[in-house]
């Protein structure tokens, strides 16, 4: 059985998913306004991962005989300056998301709930590959500094992601 606290902190981060997921489809749409696929692409398939991420909170606060409560997402910001401030912000957001996690973790461990720390080391591994990811872009786009020709070379590479 999951603990009041424990139950309500995981019912958020479904919440923070959730907005990840939103987040990662409006700057898909965003690189879409740019005609750049590729990019966009990397975005949507990101987003469907955040939503599985969302899932996976979801499905263990069932077992766990707990309760889920879906609520309301703040709208994401669907506007940026760059390609690069959009990865930037994605950056960013994971960094967000990272710290949120560990919080989870050492919640979990307050509780002395070893079976949500257990459930947890999955997202802690997930979020140094997501930081990661996230990076390589930021750090690509900055290489290239502005070249047109290295922004289609990135948009055909992006568009290579397959999940
Ligand atoms: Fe679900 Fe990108 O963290």
């Amino acid at each position: 059985m999951l603990s009041e606290t424990m139950q309500n902190a995981f019912n958020s981060q479904i919440n923070a998913e959730m907005f990840s997921s939103n987040l990662y489809l409006s700057m898909a749409a965003y690189f879409e306004s740019l005609n750049l696929p590729g990019f966009a692409k990397w975005m949507e398939l990101q987003a469907k991962e955040e939503l599985s991420h969302a899932i996976k909170f979801y499905k263990f606060i069932d077992e766990r005989r707990g309760r889920v409560w879906i609520r309301g997402i703040e709208s994401p910001q669907g506007e940026w300056g760059s390609p690069l401030e959009a990865f930037e912000a994605a950056l960013k957001h994971e960094q967000h998301v990272t710290s949120l996690i560990h919080k989870l973790v050492e919640m979990a461990t307050l509780e002395k709930d070893i079976a949500s720390q257990i459930f947890l080391q999955w997202f802690v591994s997930e979020q140094v590959e997501e930081e990661k990811h996230a990076d390589d872009v930021v750090q690509r786009l900055k290489m290239m500094g502005g070249s047109t020709n290295g922004l289609l070379m990135l948009d055909h590479h992006l568009g290579k992601r397959e999940g």
